[in-house]
C-alpha cells in the first residue's frame, strides 16, 4: 500500500519540482498535493494524508513551529523534514517535534530509500493494531429516550482515545447531523458500492467532519433514497471504517425486522442496549435483552440506563431485577444539558452530570472495563414484576 504523501513548500518553484520529483521516483510513495505552509493545516484536513513532507526553507523556524502545530493536531502523521544543508540544532529540534526523519539536500537522494522503509514498517504495524477498530452499536427498543443523543456524545468522547465516526443506521428518521449541527453534503445514499475504489479513503469523502476526531456518515435525506441500502452493503460499510476509525458508533433503528439492523448487531463489538427505569421501557428492554443474551456475550451486550434519577432503594432493586440483566452504566438524567447540546450542535461539556458520565462510559469502551454496577442472577429466569411505584401487582 502506498503512503499518500502531503507537500508543504514555501521556497522556490525549483526546490518544490526537485522534492517532487523526488517523491515521484519512490514507489511507495503517492503525492497527494504541494501547498504552501499557511494552507498545510485545511489541506490535510480535507486530503488525509499519511506522510507530511515539510521543506525547511526559506524560514526554518517558522516551518519547525509549522511542524510542532501539525504534529499535535494530527498526531497519528508521519513528518518528513527537508532542509538544504544538515544543521545540527535544527536535526534535534525536528526530532524533538516528532519528525521520523530529516532529510538535507546533500544526501536525501541517498537517505530517502531508507527513511520511506522505516516508516513503511511502522505503519504496516501500526495499521495491523488500527485494524482491531471497535464499532459500538447503539439500539434503543423504546422510542424517544436519548439513543441518538447518547450516540453523538459517546462519539464526541470516543474521539478522545482515537478518530471515531458516527454511522446513522436510523436511515428514515436519522437525527445524527442535526444533533452534531452539520449539514452533510453526501449520506448513506450516495455511496456507490459498484466504486471500483471502495475503500477507506471513498468512505472518508462521503462523511462530513464535525472536528479533527469525529466524523459522521449521515442517514439519506429522502425517505425515498432509503430502499436501495441492503445489509450486506452495511457490513462492508462497517469493515471499512474498522480499518480507518478506532470506533466506529452506530444509531440503530427501532426496528428489529431490519436485516441491516440484524446485521449491524452481528458485527458490533458492543451492543448498547438503552433503556430508562420507567416500566415501559424495561418491559421493551427485557425482552430485547432476553433474545439478545441467547445471541451475544456478556463483553458485547451492555446495559445503559439513560436519565435515571433518585429512586427508593427498593424500586430501584426491582427495576434492575426486571430487566434481569446487569446494568454496566447509568447516565443521569440532565435535561438541560441534553436539550442544550441537542440545540446548539455540541457535545456535553465535562464538566456538566451529562459530560462526566459520558465522559466515564468512553473511558470504560475505549479501555475494555467490565466493572458491573449490578450482578446478573444465574439460574432460573426472573418473572417479569412491576415495581409499586408503576402501579405494582400486574404481573
Ligand atoms: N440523559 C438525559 N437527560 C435528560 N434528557 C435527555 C437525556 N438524554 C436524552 N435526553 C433528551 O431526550 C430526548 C430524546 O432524545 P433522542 O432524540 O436522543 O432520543 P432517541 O431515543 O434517539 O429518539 P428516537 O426514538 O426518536 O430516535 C431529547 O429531548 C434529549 O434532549
Ligand atoms: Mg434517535
Amino acid at each position: 500500500m502506498k503512503l499518500t504523501t502531503l507537500l508543504v513548500c514555501d521556497a522556490g518553484l525549483d526546490k518544490r519540482q526537485t522534492i517532487e520529483d523526488l517523491i515521484h521516483s519512490q514507489p511507495s510513495l503517492a503525492l497527494v498535493s504541494t501547498v504552501s505552509g499557511s494552507m498545510a493545516r485545511e489541506q490535510i484536513g480535507s486530503l488525509h494524508p499519511k506522510l507530511v513532507w515539510i521543506e525547511l526553507s526559506p524560514a526554518p523556524v517558522r516551518g519547525l513551529s509549522l511542524l510542532a502545530e501539525l504534529r499535535e493536531t494530527f498526531p497519528q502523521l508521519y513528518f518528513f523534514v527537508s532542509y538544504e544543508v544538515p544543521d545540527p540544532e535544527l536535526i534535534r529540534t525536528a526530532y524533538r517535534l516528532g519528525a521520523s526523519d530529516f532529510l538535507d539536500a546533500e544526501r536525501w537522494r541517498t537517505d530517502l530509500p531508507a527513511a520511506v522503509q522505516s516508516i513503511q514498517l511502522k505503519h504496516q504495524s501500526e495499521s495491523v493494531s488500527t485494524a482491531a477498530g471497535k464499532v459500538v452499536a447503539i439500539f434503543s427498543p423504546t422510542g424517544g429516550i436519548g439513543a441518538t443523543t447518547l450516540v453523538t456524545n459517546l462519539g464526541g468522547y470516543l474521539g478522545k482515545y482515537g478518530e471515531t465516526c458516527i454511522v446513522d443506521l436510523d436511515l428514515q428518521f436519522g437525527m445524527v447531523s442535526h444533533y452534531l449541527n452539520l449539514e452533510p453534503s453526501f449520506s448513506l445514499s450516495t455511496i456507490d458500492f459498484s466504486h471500483t475504489n471502495f475503500d477507506a479513503t471513498y468512505l472518508r469523502n462521503l462523511m462530513t467532519r464535525y472536528d479533527d476526531k469525529l466524523s459522521i456518515l449521515a442517514a439519506p435525506p429522502e425517505l425515498e433514497d432509503i430502499g436501495d441500502i441492503y445489509a450486506a452493503q452495511v457490513q462492508e460499510i462497517l469493515y471499512t471504517s474498522k480499518q480507518e476509525f478506532r470506533f466506529t458508533v452506530v444509531d440503530l433503528p427501532k426496528n428489529l425486522l431490519d436485516e441491516r439492523a440484524i446485521a449491524t448487531l452481528d458485527l458490533a463489538d458492543h451492543v448498547l442496549v438503552i433503556t430508562e427505569y420507567n416500566w415501559a421501557a424495561i418491559l421493551n428492554a427485557r425482552k430485547c435483552l432476553d433474545t439478545f443474551k441467547a445471541h451475544y456475550n456478556q463483553e458485547k451486550l451492555l446495559l445503559v440506563v439513560n436519565r435515571s434519577e433518585w429512586l427508593p432503594q427498593d424500586v430501584l432493586s426491582e427495576c434492575r431485577a426486571n430487566l434481569n440483566y446487569p446494568v454496566f452504566h447509568e447516565i443521569p438524567n440532565d435535561t438541560k444539558t441534553a436539550k442544550w447540546v441537542n440545540n446548539q450542535g455540541q457535545i456535553a461539556p465535562g464538566h456538566t452530570a451529562l459530560g462526566k458520565s459520558l465522559d466515564s462510559l468512553a473511558r470504560r469502551i475505549a479501555g475494555g472495563e467490565q466493572l458491573l454496577i449490578t450482578e446478573k442472577k444465574e439460574g432460573k429466569k426472573a418473572a417479569f414484576s412491576l415495581p409499586a411505584m408503576f402501579g405494582g401487582g400486574k404481573k
